[in-house]
């Protein structure tokens, strides 16, 4: 099959869409590209010079023509839950590459579950997670457990990483995502069952590894003197890390832990912070879970097309402090963005690097439902390092 596109963003339209879309308009990789979603006009507007393709997310026939000339789709499209089904069937099929920005764990178990086996015979590597959830994560332990294995000889046994310092708000597209995901947890006790098992996206959700249960409540991270509180997206990020670590074979060993906790310093101020945000946390899960609490937040956040300003966008940044263990002995490692806020700026470049990649580098992966670190590693481990991210050996 003869494929006349590198890639093509698909939803442009939206508001993580357009930024992702800016990126690779501007990457020195010059993909031959093009864009794509169900608004003909709304994608002229854009004015960005490339072929423009129009298909709605459930219109598989206008889909399959796009999937069969491309090496990548990379979409925006979201809520997954309720527009990706399509897509990824035809990227399955057409053995095309696809990155998306899910963080929709029931829905990428559904994902699993109908194209993991398919995608392995077509080749194409369906990459979910691929921005601020889950890719500090998920390449943060795999680069991580490389330095642990050259510094020590062997793997960290246990992963602890601190989300602490980050600046950024949420578009309406990631509210609408995690109003989906609440609302299906409501009406389905699947879903729940799913949600609530911290190996949900493992190949084997029930084989016989280590208890993890989520954090959910104030702790002590004893190498770096701060206090540790739940972090919101630990439920999405860890079962990723652990997919990962399941999908390549388990090479740091069954009993692997891997845990991710926000941080707070280690003062008095800091342990004032640590509990006004577990009980902000625990307010936030409790209105989740009741409609009527949900649909007053709901119209309090942004709406669909809205997000952060282009100022709060360039003021935001992010930290992420892995901390490795061994025995008696640990390394500190960082994944940083200083410049873009972790949501919007930073996952532009970190969609947009993951699709120039699939499209781009030469991987040697298997196809398959698969993780960032899994289908990408080193390569994607380069380019991310070469778009202004830090990965490295604490200083
Ligand atoms: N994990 C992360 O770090 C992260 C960060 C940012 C965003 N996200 C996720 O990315 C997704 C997008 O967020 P956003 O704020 O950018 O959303 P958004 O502004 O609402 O954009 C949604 C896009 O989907 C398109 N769309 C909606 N229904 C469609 C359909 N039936 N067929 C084709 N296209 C359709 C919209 O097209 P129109 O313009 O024509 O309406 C628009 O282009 C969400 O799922 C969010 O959770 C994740």
């Amino acid at each position: 099959m003869t494929r006349d596109l590198d890639l093509v963003v698909f939803g442009a339209t939206g508001f993580t869409g357009k930024l992702v879309a800016d990126y690779i308009a501007r990457s020195g990789d010059r993909p031959r590209w093009a864009i794509a979603g169900r608004n003909k006009d709304k994608l002229e507007a854009l004015g960005l010079g490339v072929p423009i393709l129009v298909a709605d997310a459930q219109d598989r026939t206008a889909l399959d023509a796009i999937t069969t000339r491309t090496k990548v789709v990379c979409t925006t499209v979201g809520p997954y839950a309720k527009y990706g089904n399509e897509l990824v069937a035809a990227c399955t099929e057409a053995g095309t590459h696809y990155c998306d920005l899910a963080g929709e764990v029931q829905w990428m178990r559904r994902m699993i579950d109908t194209h993991d086996a398919r995608a392995r015979e077509t080749g194409a590597r369906i990459v979910h997670t691929c921005g601020f959830d889950s890719i500090p994560s998920d390449m943060g332990t795999w680069a991580l457990q490389q330095e642990m294995i050259k510094t020590f000889g062997k793997p960290a046994t246990k992963i602890t990483a601190l989300f602490g310092e980050s600046s950024g708000a949420v578009s309406g597209g990631t509210v609408a995502s995690g109003m989906e995901t609440a609302r299906e947890g409501g009406v389905d006790r699947e879903v729940r069952r799913v949600l609530g098992n911290p190996y949900a996206l493992d190949p084997d959700p029930h084989a016989d590894l280590p208890p993890a249960p989520d954090e959910s409540s104030i702790g002590w991270e004893s190498h770096l003197k701060m206090f540790t509180v739940p972090f919101l997206m630990a439920g999405i990020n860890t079962r990723v890390v652990r997919r990962a670590h399941a999908l390549a074979g388990f090479p740091w060993g069954k009993g692997f832990v891997y845990r991710e906790v926000m941080s707070a310093p280690g003062s008095v101020r800091g342990l004032v912070r640590a509990v006004a945000i577990t009980g902000a946390l625990g307010g936030l899960a409790f209105a989740m879970k009741r409609p009527k609490l949900r649909a007053q937040l709901a119209k309090r956040a942004p709406k669909p097309g809205e997000g952060p300003s282009p100022e709060r966008r360039a003021r935001g940044h992010w930290k992420v402090r892995l901390v490795g263990e061994l025995e008696d002995r640990h390394l500190v490692y960082i994944a940083a963005d200083e410049h873009g806020d972790p949501g919007y700026a930073s996952t532009a470049k970190m969609l947009g690097e993951s699709a120039l990649c699939l499209a781009r580098d030469p991987l040697t992966s298997p196809g398959g439902v698969t993780t960032p670190s899994v289908a990408m590693g080193q390569a994607l481990l380069d380019r991310l390092r070469r778009a202004g991210l830090t990965f490295s050996v604490a200083g």
